[in-house]
């Protein structure tokens, strides 16, 4: 565990503004001491967006969205909203590439253009890879990896406003976590694809105040990235607490 954590909520398709009431905890919680260094951030859906930014006037929390269109233009695009619309209602961060959109058709390609964008409309950029259960039979993790970050982050010479989310497909929302010392290992392997430094390396699926004693003791991780157990103020602050005792 690296000293300064990332905690990302990622709430998905879940929340209504009768959800705002549950984050005061989270609020209280992020003005005490026992957030120690972590830095906590939440990506509601875009519906929620304004509302969290309201709620979170006066403290620390971050706000990111989920996905984002890739063009820099206002344009005829149905249903979609850019990089450019979510910098100016406040958002900080964006998730980009996360397996639920690659499985809807969102290729290496798309990703990299929406990454490029969002950077330029200075947002911090949370790209997810990871890969199937198919892949990992095969023993192609390594090489999947390889292949998302090379094509994602094509072209993008300033990586520091890049965190890298490690978010095995298989791992999302089963309850099941990689091996720490397979995921100590995988991490290594996405570290040492950059020349210098490393953008930040998170974990994400399935953490839960339960499996996070075992999580933290895996020295080189920077955060994680959580879901389902995210939307229960609690647990996301049980899992920070946990992660610093
Ligand atoms: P999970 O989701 O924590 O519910 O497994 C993680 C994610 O999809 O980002």
């Amino acid at each position: 565990m690296t000293n300064k954590m990332y905690f990302i909520a990622n709430w998905k398709m879940f929340g209504d503004l009768r959800s705002l009431n549950s984050l005061d905890k989270v609020i209280k919680f992020s003005k005490s001491k026992e957030i120690n260094k972590g830095r906590l951030i939440y990506c509601p859906p875009y519906t929620l967006i304004s509302s969290f930014l309201k709620k979170f006037n006066n403290c620390q929390i971050d706000i990111g969205a989920q996905n984002c269109h890739e063009s820099q233009n206002y344009g005829p695009y149905t249903g979609h909203v850019n990089s450019h619309m979510l910098k100016n209602i406040g958002a900080n961060y964006v998730i980009i590439g996360h397996s639920e959109n690659r499985e809807k058709g969102e290729n290496d390609q798309l990703i990299n253009l929406k990454i490029r964008n969002a950077l330029k409309a200075k947002l911090k950029v949370i790209f997810c890879v990871g890969e199937t259960l198919v892949d990992k039979r095969k023993k192609k993790t390594n090489l999947i990896l390889a292949k998302q970050i090379k094509f994602g982050l094509d072209k993008i010479k300033d990586k520091k406003n890049i965190f890298i989310a490690y978010e095995p497909v298989w791992s999302i929302g089963t309850g099941i976590v990689p091996k720490s010392k397979n995921l100590f290992e995988t991490i290594e392997f996405i570290k040492s694809k950059f020349k210098g430094k490393s953008p930040k390396v998170l974990y994400g699926g399935s953490v839960n105040p339960n499996n996070i004693k075992n999580l933290k003791e895996i020295n080189n991780i920077d955060g994680f990235l959580i879901g389902g157990a995210s939307q229960n103020s609690n647990k996301f602050i049980d899992i920070v607490k946990k992660t610093y005792s």
